[in-house]
């Protein structure tokens, strides 16, 4: 029995190191340690052996067993590895395959257009202003011209970062800048007259979001001083301006509107792109509203210590997040900030 038992070890092992297949390892699995296998009938014949001779014979058999399988795993595990390498190294692997794509980014449309918008005014000799979205309450009203106790100060349009009465209304306050007008001031009392400069970004308002109204959008500020600045270069401002947002000649008309950093001041208004006799969109008028503007109060001139017997201006406040809603017919502002992929996935630029 013994002698078997150890003819059966050294057929296993044998077969086992002369294997080079997964096939060939399972072949001697089943032959040796199978239901069937030699080593398991061996075991059963445990029974003919005299009483006293069955426990040792049963544990040398089943050492056997173990080292016959343990083999086999240490085999199989080198077989997997060596066809890995070969994989690797071989045909199974073509490096110059291209990976998986990392998707790409783009600019969102509102960076588009101010960014289209900053190449026709630097064509023109506009340099680009910048300023804190945090303003000082001076630089946001009453540089401005906006008089103290003007309702747009009140908490429900601004977003005040300083607490109630803490300089607030004495321009001392500090707030979330309502307007890109506020870098008018900046811009003008750091560089002086003459100046041309645009100024496009974030503003924030007090305001509960529906389609048209959103607490934060964007706007684009223009700001020109020179001597002998009228309403007519307003206009052609204006005008080319919308030219290059639309790519075509649009037909605009001029309205009175008051504001009071601008005297006169205006609110352009551009044939509705949409429509020709009335739509949803410019609420059946075939005009859509498009840009306030007007030639710069004399004491927003003197507030930044230009003198308005030399010199004269116009500002214009661009509300680039409505250019985007008319551009591309959107009729909910508040998908521009969604940072829905749906929604941005179609302005790849
Ligand atoms: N700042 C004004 C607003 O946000 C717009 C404006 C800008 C009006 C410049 C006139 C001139 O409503």
């Amino acid at each position: 029995m013994l002698e078997r038992l150890e003819e059966l070890r050294h057929e296993g092992l044998t077969a086992v190191e002369a294997s080079n297949s997964e096939d060939e390892l399972r072949e001697i699995e089943v032959r040796l340690l199978g239901r069937k296998g030699a080593l398991t009938d061996l075991l059963k014949s445990l029974g003919t052996l005299p009483k006293e001779d069955r426990p040792a014979a049963g544990q040398a058999a089943n050492r056997v067993k173990q080292e016959i399988a343990a083999q086999i795993e240490v085999a199989r595990g080198k077989l997997h590895a060596f066809n890995l390498a070969t994989d690797l190294a071989g045909d199974g692997l073509d490096a110059t395959l291209p990976g998986p794509k990392p998707p790409a980014g783009g600019l969102h449309p509102l960076g588009q257009i101010a960014r289209e918008l900053e190449d026709v005014f630097q064509s023109m000799g506009f340099r680009i202003a910048d300023g804190p979205e945090v303003e000082l309450e001076d630089n946001n009203f009453d540089a401005l011209n906006i008089p103290a106790d003007h309702p747009a100060r009140e908490s429900h349009d601004t977003i005040w970062v300083t607490p109630e009465g803490d300089g607030r209304g004495k321009g001392k306050g500090v707030c979330m800048r309502t307007h890109t007008s506020c870098v008018q001031i900046r811009a003008l009392r750091e560089h002086g007259a003459p100046l041309r400069v645009v100024a496009p970004g974030r503003v924030f308002r007090q305001e509960t979001p529906d389609p048209t109204h959103d607490h934060t959008f964007h706007q684009m500020e223009g700001l020109v001083v020179d001597k002998g600045v009228g309403v007519h270069h307003l206009l052609h401002a204006m005008n080319t301006l919308l030219e290059g947002v639309f790519g075509r000649k649009v037909e605009t008309r001029l309205r009175p509107g008051f504001f009071p950093f601008v005297e006169p001041g205006f609110e352009l208004d551009a044939r509705c792109p949409f429509c020709k006799t009335g739509c949803r969109v410019c609420k059946q008028s075939t005009w859509i509203e498009l840009m306030p503007g007007g030639m710069i109060h004399p004491n927003v001139l003197r507030a930044c210590d230009i003198d308005p017997d030399v010199y004269s201006g116009y500002a214009f406040g661009l509300g680039l997040s409505r250019m985007v809603m008319l551009r591309y017919g959107i009729d909910d502002i508040r998908w521009l900030l969604s940072g829905d992929l749906r929604f941005l996935e179609q302005f790849r630029a």
